[in-house]
């Protein structure tokens, strides 16, 4: 429950939208979706497959929308693949009227944030594997409080960083 009416939630990296359908099944209470996405192709399946929704094309640090324009804003699953996390998150929280939801960060708890390269969506891609604490800071620098943590799906790149690494989702309220 948002406790919020028709909320606009706008998802940032949005793939095919199918978190759209995901919260019209499982929320109590409708919302009016907007996926943004930079690739062209995903926001060509993303419109197929839901028509009555709206898409936009752009980097997830450079937002086509206003300030608060988003009653919630969802990070989803893309914070760890930008270099320019920073400016993203700052974004992030420049559109977001009242929560911020980043979703599926993966963290790590001793080594510093570390960017790893692998080839994903027919392109190489960075990786971002991010200590926790410092992602933590980042959020709260720009005025975000962290009210909930939430534990994500299993991605343990131990072989590669010598330590266990999670994913997580972490809930922020934006501040004042
Ligand atoms: C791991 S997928 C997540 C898709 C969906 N949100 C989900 O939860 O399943 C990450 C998405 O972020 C998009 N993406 C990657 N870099 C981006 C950027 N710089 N700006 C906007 N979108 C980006 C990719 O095209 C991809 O669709």
């Amino acid at each position: 429950m948002t406790q919020l009416r028709l909320p606009c939630v706008v998802e940032v990296g949005c793939g095919s939208g199918w978190n759209a359908e995901v919260l019209a099944r499982l929320g109590e209470e409708p919302v009016r979706y907007v996926g943004i996405d930079y690739s062209p192709s995903m926001l060509a399946v993303a419109r197929r497959a839901y028509p009555e929704h709206r898409f936009a094309q752009a980097e997830a640090s450079r937002l086509p929308l206003r300030d608060g324009a988003a009653d919630i804003l969802v990070s989803g699953g893309v914070l760890m693949h930008l270099l320019d996390y920073r400016d993203a998150i700052r974004e992030s929280r420049r559109v977001a009227r009242r929560w911020c939801i980043f979703h599926t960060v993966p963290v790590m708890m001793r080594r510093k944030t570390t960017l790893l390269e692998k080839r994903a969506y027919g392109s190489p891609t960075i990786e971002v594997i991010f200590n926790e604490t410092e992602v933590r800071r980042l959020f709260e620098e720009v005025g975000l409080r962290v009210r909930h943590v939430l534990p994500n799906i299993d991605y343990d790149l131990e072989d590669i960083l010598g330590e266990r690494t999670v994913t997580k989702t972490f809930l922020c309220e934006v501040d004042g």
